[in-house]
C-alpha cells in the first residue's frame, strides 16, 4: 500500500460523501495564499470530528491549535444555534486567517479564537470557571500535549470526549528508540491517557493523505 493509493481511496471517499464543499475549498486556499503550514486534517478526519461533536451532542467545543480554522469549522457545523467553540492559537497570523475562515464559512459568531499559549490560555478558562466542554480537540504543539490533557481534564465533566491528532506518527509512537521530541511528546501523552484512571482511552490508526498517523479518543468516566 502506497500513499497514492491512500491518496485515491480519500479522493473517491470525498466525492462520495460530498466532503469537500466549495467553502472548505475556498478555506484552504485562504490558508495556502496566507502560507500557512498544509497539516490541517482531512476532509475524511474532518467529517469523523464532527460527527464526533455531534454524537456526543457537543454544545462547547474547545480546540487547541486553531491553525487557519480548517477542523474548527468542521468542529463548528456540528454546534446547535447557541453552541461555541473556544479555539486556542498562539500564531496571530494564524489566528487572523482563522477569524476570516470562521467568518466566510457562517460559524463565526459562535466561535472564540484566543490568541495565546495554549497552557496560559487554559488556566485562565479554569480561573474563571468557565462552563465545562463537551468534546476537546488537542492538535497543538505534540510536547505540550500531557499538560494540555491535565489543563482540559480540569474543563471537562463526565461524558466529555478528548481526542488528540497525530498520535501514531507515521508508526514511531511505537519505536522506543526515537528521541524526537513531538514522537516523545505523543507517547508521554498516551502513557498519561493510559494512566488516567477517569478515562476510558484508545487509538485509531489512520492512513489517507496525511499519510499514516492516528488520533486517540477518550471519555471521561
Ligand atoms: N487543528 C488544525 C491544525 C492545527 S496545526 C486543523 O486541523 O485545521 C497546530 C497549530 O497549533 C498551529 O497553528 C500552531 O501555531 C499552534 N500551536 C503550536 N503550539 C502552540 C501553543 N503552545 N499554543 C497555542 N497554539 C500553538
Ligand atoms: C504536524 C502537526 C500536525 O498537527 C499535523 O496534523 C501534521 C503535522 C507537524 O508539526 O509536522
Ligand atoms: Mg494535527
Amino acid at each position: 500500500m502506497s500513499q497514492a493509493t491512500w491518496n485515491s481511496v480519500d479522493d473517491y471517499f470525498n466525492g462520495l460523501f460530498s466532503l469537500d464543499d466549495s467553502v472548505m475549498q475556498q478555506v484552504q486556499e485562504n490558508c495556502r495564499v496566507a502560507g500557512l503550514p498544509a497539516i490541517s486534517v482531512s476532509p475524511c478526519q474532518g467529517m469523523f470530528l464532527q460527527i464526533l461533536a455531534q454524537s456526543c451532542r457537543a454544545g462547547r467545543i474547545l480546540e487547541i491549535g486553531t491553525l487557519g480554522g480548517y477542523s474548527g469549522i468542521w468542529l463548528a457545523r456540528a454546534l446547535a444555534d447557541n453552541g461555541k467553540l473556544v479555539t486556542i492559537e498562539y500564531e496571530a497570523k494564524h489566528a487572523e486567517v482563522a477569524r476570516r475562515n470562521f467568518d466566510l464559512a457562517g460559524v463565526g459568531s459562535g466561535v472564540t479564537i484566543i490568541n495565546a499559549d495554549a497552557k496560559p490560555a487554559l488556566t485562565s478558562l479554569i480561573e474563571k470557571s468557565v462552563d465545562p466542554f463537551d468534546l476537546v480537540f488537542i492538535d497543538a504543539d505534540k510536547p505540550g500535549y500531557v499538560d494540555y490533557l491535565a489543563l482540559s481534564l480540569r474543563l471537562s465533566h463526565q461524558g466529555t470526549v478528548i481526542v488528540a491528532d497525530n498520535v501514531v506518527r507515521k508508526g514511531e509512537v511505537a519505536n522506543l528508540e526515537t528521541d524526537e521530541e513531538r514522537v516523545v511528546g505523543v507517547r508521554n501523552f498516551l502513557k498519561a491517557l493510559a494512566a488516567e484512571k477517569s478515562l476510558r482511552t484508545t487509538a485509531l490508526q489512520t492512513v489517507g493523505v496525511k499519510g499514516y498517523d492516528g488520533f486517540s479518543i477518550s471519555v471521561v468516566l
